[in-house]
């Protein structure tokens, strides 16, 4: 499974992208609001730390504008992924960029229907909110697993992005259910290194090693 972060803070990213397990980015509006960054300049700035895909999402809701900023988005660097909403100009952009050889995110995906169509639209990836479908008392996992089983019945290239990640068991079973991507906060991905266990024995092995008096180096 692929593992993107989803932040516009740069520090953070550079620090993941350092482990050599980040796979990606993801942003959105909200994301770039709470940075407080120019938007363009940050976009082309995490492109040139993480050379997986990095989302940027268009601002309008209208067609015509949406392409028009789609067009723009997709010349910041090779690997941008232009991130469109789930709604029908925002699909008909994703035919038309899809086709055009665009990597596209088609986000705010809420329901099993939603994603067969950004499928159909050709997609890079589906990004299912689960978090938030969590919120509302809804199984955000129950629709990933819809989807697998959807896809699976067909040749389509879309890769489910699991997003609104709020928690690691959102992550564990995105991996059991087969999910390709899943974008999580740093501060999650950050938690899925730890156990106590691992602090335990670690603690142990080096108070051990202290007392042999010896050194690797
Ligand atoms: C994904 O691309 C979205 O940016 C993100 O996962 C939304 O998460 P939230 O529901 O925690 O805002």
């Amino acid at each position: 499974m692929k593992f993107f972060v989803d932040t516009a803070d740069i520090n953070e990213i550079k620090d993941l992208a350092k482990t050599g397990l980040l796979d990606g980015v993801t942003t959105n509006p909200s994301i770039i609001a709470k940075e407080g960054c120019k938007f363009l300049d940050r976009i082309a700035e995490i492109c040139d730390v993480v050379k997986g895909p990095v989302s940027a999402e268009v601002a309008a809701t209208d067609y015509d504008t949406m392409i028009k900023e789609a067009n723009k988005i997709k010349t910041i660097a090779k690997n941008v992924a232009v991130k469109v909403p789930l709604t029908m100009d925002g699909l008909r952009v994703c035919k038309e960029l899809s086709d055009g050889g665009t990597m596209v995110n088609v986000t705010l995906c809420f329901s099993a229907n939603q994603a067969l169509l950004a499928a159909k639209a050709g997609a890079t990836f589906i990004s299912p909110f689960v978090g938030r479908l969590d919120d509302i008392g809804e199984d955000g996992m129950q629709l990933i697993s819809d989807i697998v089983d959807i896809y699976g019945n067909y040749d389509f290239k879309t890769e489910i992005l699991v997003a609104s990640v709020r928690n690691p068991f959102h992550v564990l079973e995105s991996a059991r259910l087969g999910a390709h991507v899943m974008t999580a906060p740093p501060a999650i991905i950050k938690q899925l290194f730890n156990h106590p266990m691992t602090e335990k024995g670690l603690a142990s092995f080096t108070a051990d090693w202290a007392k042999t008096g010896q050194s690797i180096l």
